[in-house]
């Protein structure tokens, strides 16, 4: 009798312990992924549905309302718009100084870059509508550089008036809706002779755009691209910065609706909602030196899979220029996209700031040789994984009535 009883009960025993441990992990993954938003609707992707711009009877809404899923430096879309009273047809772009990153973008270039991106998705957007989209750059005045937060609050950065138009063509219209920064390792595929000139062939008045397959460029520029990240994680003011613009969970994202998230790293799905909570929960796992290891980590494993590196330079640096070069850079962007490609700017050794002057100043002597500005550097190649959209402002938010 007693023989039998044991196992028995040492079958129940183990039975109730493992019952409980599965009921205890269940319920942490259960808090975890709640803390990480599972259950909160993610309304900050709302404008990358086709149907968004629908709900606007007005066609410059509809236009302003696909033109930001434009990429933009940190992600910070840093665009407002007013709407002629007394033309239907025209519209304002301003720059929003409330948006600058002064760290890493002492100079607002990259800001200006990012009102070329809107203006580029806008005229593809303008275009699939019927609507022929025209740019007068700066048309009230350049900025007084002297005061540049009050005259970006004054001075439009472009006129932009839309006009039917029959023979208007958007071919690049799908590619609107994919997510815009693929930050993982391509594939070895290089680029086809096709791809190559159907990009090369973009370059346009004020901006020229460069792809560079050849060995010793993809050796240079992925050396030059590594060293611009570990300068930049040493930057105290340029990693607050970005923590500033991080949002890890999802109610943070519904409210800032611009800047950084786990999207960002490539994350979607369950393991978004996992990471978001546990981050918020051990917000070490997100800190400043997981984050420098992770991003040097991500641009080392980029460069080492690259097909090849686009480089859009300007003959001066004017804010005209810089415009031009977000135009030419969306633009790019675009056509990657409908070409089956996908691409990463890798920015950092750009910028401005005292400690990037020396890399700063050895990629314009290698690549600049005629005293050009490089305003973007950006790796191309074949997507080895899909990645998220990230976060974008509602439509009506960027709308100033003055
Ligand atoms: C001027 C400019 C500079 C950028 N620099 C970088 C960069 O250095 N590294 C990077 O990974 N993405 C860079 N980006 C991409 C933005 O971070 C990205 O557009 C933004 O976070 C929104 O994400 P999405 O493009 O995937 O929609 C840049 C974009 C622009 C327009």
């Amino acid at each position: 009798m007693l023989r039998t009883t044991r196992p028995h009960r040492a079958r129940k025993v183990l039975l109730i312990t493992t019952a409980s441990v599965v009921g205890v992990v269940t319920l942490a993954l259960g808090v975890v992924l709640t803390v990480g938003g599972i259950f909160v609707p993610a309304t900050y992707l709302q404008p990358w549905a086709a149907s968004y711009s629908a709900q606007f009877e007005d066609a410059r809404l509809k236009v302003a309302s696909q033109a930001l899923l434009a990429p933009s430096g940190h992600n910070m879309q840093p665009w407002t718009i007013t709407l002629d009273a007394a033309d239907s047809d025209v519209l304002y772009l301003f720059a929003d100084p409330t948006r600058l990153s002064p760290a890493v973008d002492p100079l607002a270039r990259q800001l200006l870059v990012s009102q070329g991106t809107f203006l580029e998705y806008l005229s593809v957007s303008a275009a699939h509508l019927g609507y022929a989209a025209t740019f007068d750059l700066f048309p009230n005045g350049e900025y007084d550089e002297t005061d540049l937060e009050a005259s970006m609050s004054v001075l439009p950065v472009a006129r932009i008036t839309l006009a039917a138009d029959a023979q208007a063509v958007a071919p690049d219209f799908d590619a609107l809706f994919l997510s815009d920064t693929n930050r993982a390792p391509y594939t070895d595929a290089p680029l086809t002779a096709t791809q190559t000139d159907q990009l090369t062939a973009l370059s346009r008045d004020g901006a020229t755009l460069q792809v560079l397959s050849a060995e010793q460029d993809r050796a240079a520029l992925a050396a030059f691209g590594v060293e611009g990240t570990l300068i930049e994680t040493e930057f105290a003011a340029a990693t607050a910065e970005s923590a500033t613009v991080f949002h890890s969970t999802e109610g943070a994202k519904n409210d800032a609706r611009s800047g950084f998230a786990v999207e960002g790293q490539g994350t979607s799905g369950f393991m978004k909602y996992l990471l978001q909570g546990l981050i918020t929960i051990v917000p070490s796992l997100n800190g400043e030196e997981a984050g420098a290891k992770s991003a040097i980590a991500m641009t080392q494993a980029g460069v080492d899979h690259t097909a090849a590196y686009g480089l859009i330079s300007t003959a001066g640096n004017t804010r005209t220029e810089q415009v031009q070069a977000g135009m030419l850079f969306a633009q790019f962007s675009l056509r990657a996209r409908s070409l089956g490609l996908v691409m990463q700017p890798l920015s950092q050794v750009l910028q401005e700031y005292p400690t990037m002057a020396v890399p700063y100043q050895a990629i314009h002597e290698q690549y600049a040789p005629h005293g050009e500005t490089i305003q973007m550097l950006v790796r191309v190649g074949t997507p080895t994984v899909e990645y998220p959209t990230s976060m974008r402002r509602d439509a009506t938010d960027l709308v100033h009535i003055p």
